[in-house]
């Protein structure tokens, strides 16, 4: 990051007049409210926001911290904040716009989608027994079947776990392990560049042998031929036309679980994040609200996959919550040109565009003139996710794309949040470019001195840290109490009481705003996607010619950070690059995790650089993979002159 002062730029006047939250005045008499009176602020807002089947008569329970809970005796369904509360005035309002790879488009009414959720519910009631609290995996294109098999567990209290269609076998085998799940919902495949892809064989490979799992449900998108499991596989087109349109939807505790979702943690395999039904809907709705300030008449795009949080909170939960029109994209947004997404802001006239910046760079790459060529005068907010924002990319987005009026909300969040933390508001925050700026009201973020729990000083680095539980926040590691409290209260003490650290690290400027600057820990983000570098050396070590493996993060121009492993073979007059064995270490790579993981850079060293006590030191081994020098000590290590046999190897 160049520490160069950041130019700031005002908020567009002509938005700015009717936002929700004006300027930053109101942004500070929000965030004073909640910091004088915190249980008063957000008793408002759930009282306000929820439609409650019996309201709710405590707001906040800490006393088992860190397992809190919010909203107690509170009691709703989240399909009904989503879908139910809004029949009476938006029944034939677009819930959901949908618009296939190849061009295809379906706009959902809210009325529709309500009739959709409501026989999907009835048909996993009744021909597979799903029961609240059962656990239901989704293994889903981005089509609307996605969201209505979602919300049709949310009306039964069942717990989904959706997997990501770019994940592998062997780790939908073992998500469906974890959560114990007993139905999955798949479809044949889909499409992508105008070719189809298949879902369902991986689904049949993830069942083999031992499972849980009791009943498969298919979706028909791409009609390509599929294997059948007699007794297990069913067609969804068969039995849904058989479902009434009515069903009662359970009512649940604000704090039973709504859903998991499996992310990469700094060890070990990917851990359940649990979200529970009140907390996190209010969230999802005030975030929506606020910092994309969507109006009845607005039309909003994020372009992620229901298979991410991202994809959860702001492409179903929040928009629906809004009562918002939420546009739903199978395709990829270089196809068939890099001006597909222009394209489409032009034809559905869309106010709020909201993506990653590995997609802003590969845009701008690609296709540097396309916006040009669109009429995207519609466009008022443009939001990005999931990774550090650079300043060309920032400015492209913002000049190009926004035409120099719109805002940028970069916004900063985890799976574990539940929806944004750090974010500008639009039309208040007056933004600079790559900043997340300041946390939301509510949200008591904070970047601390990890040894001292101190907030640090303007320009000092420290750790982006939330110092008081917020509604949206994770209530557990699915089956693993340990693990939650380890992974996330461990680290970081302010006066002496445990917070939730992030896991990345943050800077404050001389404003006050906040950078975010990257992961502290062994998790890296490749195209805005979290990746553990156990996960990737656990399935590089399945190579029965490894001995060890090291795996660290390398900046790549388009994807963030690429991965770059250091492997030892057994046989270790291997050295440098390899292209035969680079090959079968990636097959496996994608047998095990999936495309996603794919190793950029395989480099086989004679030794991985390790303290006397066996740690290896990744710092030396990011500093070698981006070609720097070795600045820091290396006499403490077990054989000093591996780092020079290392680095030969990488330069050969
Ligand atoms: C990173 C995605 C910088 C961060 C919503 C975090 C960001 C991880 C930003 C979570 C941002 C997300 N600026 N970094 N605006 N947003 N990150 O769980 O490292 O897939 O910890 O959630 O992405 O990734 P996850």
């Amino acid at each position: 990051m160049s520490e160069m002062k950041k130019p700031v730029y005002k908020p567009n006047r002509e938005f700015a007049a009717s936002a929700r939250i004006k300027n930053m005045c109101e942004y500070e008499t929000l965030q004073a409210w909640a910091t004088e009176d915190y249980e008063g602020f957000w008793g408002h807002f759930a009282k306000e926001k929820i439609t409650w089947q019996t309201p709710f008569d405590t707001v906040m329970d800490e006393s088992d911290f860190p397992f809190v809970k919010w909203f107690g005796g509170g009691r709703l369904n989240v399909s009904v904040q989503c879908i139910d509360r809004h029949l009476q005035t938006r029944k034939n309002k677009a819930a959901i716009i949908f618009e296939g790879d190849r061009g295809d488009k379906q706009t959902i009414t809210y009325m529709e989608l309500h009739n959709s959720v409501n026989r999907f519910a009835n048909m996993l009631k009744n021909e597979f027994g799903v029961r609240k609290g059962d656990r239901v995996v989704i293994y889903m294109p981005m089509i609307p079947e996605a969201a209505y098999a979602m919300l049709a567990c949310a009306r039964l209290g069942a717990i989904h776990s959706i997997v990501f269609g770019g994940f592998s076998a062997e780790a939908l085998r073992d998500r469906i392990a974890d959560a114990q799940a007993k139905v999955v919902i798949t479809a044949d495949g889909a499409y992508r560049k105008n070719k189809p892809y298949m879902l369902k064989p991986v689904v049949d490979k993830a069942l083999e042998g031992d499972t849980p799992v009791e009943k498969v449900c298919v979706v028909e998108r791409n009609g390509e031929e599929i294997v059948w499991v007699e007794g297990r596989d069913v067609s969804y087109s068969d039995l849904i036309v058989k479902q009434s349109i009515h069903c009662e939807p359970e009512i649940m505790e604000s704090e039973d679980p709504l859903f998991l979702l499996y992310t990469s943690g700094s060890t070990g395999k990917p851990k359940g994040v649990q979200h529970n039904s009140a907390g996190y809907i209010l969230w999802a709705q005030m975030t929506m609200e606020w910092v994309f300030d969507v109006k009845e008449s607005d039309i909003y795009w994020c372009t992620a996959d229901v298979g991410w949080i991202t994809g959860h909170t702001y492409i179903v939960y929040g928009p629906l919550a809004m009562g918002a029109t939420t546009v739903m994209f199978e395709g990829v947004p270089t196809y068939p040109d890099a001006g597909r997404p222009w394209k489409m802001v032009e034809e559905y006239r869309i106010n709020q565009f909201y993506t990653a910046p590995t997609a802003i760079r590969v845009l701008h790459k690609m296709g540097n003139d396309e916006p040009k060529k669109y009429d995207l005068s519609s466009l008022k907010v443009l939001g990005t996710v999931g990774e550090p924002i650079d300043p060309p990319a920032w400015k492209w987005y913002y000049e190009d794309v926004g035409n120099s009026k719109c805002a940028i909300v970069d916004t900063y969040w985890q799976t574990e949040t539940g929806g944004h933390i750090v974010s500008p508001l639009p039309g208040a925050t007056p933004i600079k470019p790559g900043c997340a700026t300041f946390p939301l009201p509510g949200i008591m973020a904070e970047i601390l001195d990890p040894k001292t729990g101190e907030k640090v000083e303007a320009g000092e680095g420290g750790y982006m840290c939330v110092t008081r539980p917020w509604p949206a926040m994770i209530r557990g590691v699915w089956g693993d109490e340990e693990r939650f409290k380890k992974s996330y209260f461990g680290d970081v003490k302010k006066e002496g009481r445990a917070v939730y650290f992030t896991g990345d690290g943050a800077v404050y400027d001389e404003d006050g705003y906040i950078t975010i600057t990257g992961r502290t820990d062994d998790v890296i983000n490749v195209s805005g996607h979290r990746m553990g570098t156990a996960e990737v050396e656990a399935a590089i070590n399945k190579h029965e010619g490894v001995a060890e493996v090291a795996v660290v993060g390398k900046p790549h121009d388009l994807k963030g950070e690429g991965i770059f492993s250091y492997v030892i073979m057994k046989n270790d007059t291997v050295t440098g690059r390899n292209m035969e064995l680079t090959k079968e270490i990636n097959n496996i790579i994608k047998q095990e995790i999936g495309n996603i993981a794919l190793c950029d850079d395989i480099v086989f060293v004679p030794g991985l650089p390790k303290t006397r006590s066996g740690k290896i030191m990744r710092r030396i081994l990011r500093a070698i993979a981006k070609g720097e020098a070795i600045t820091q000590d290396i006499s403490t290590l077990e054989d000093p002159s591996v780092v020079e046999k290392i680095q030969n190897a990488v330069n050969t």
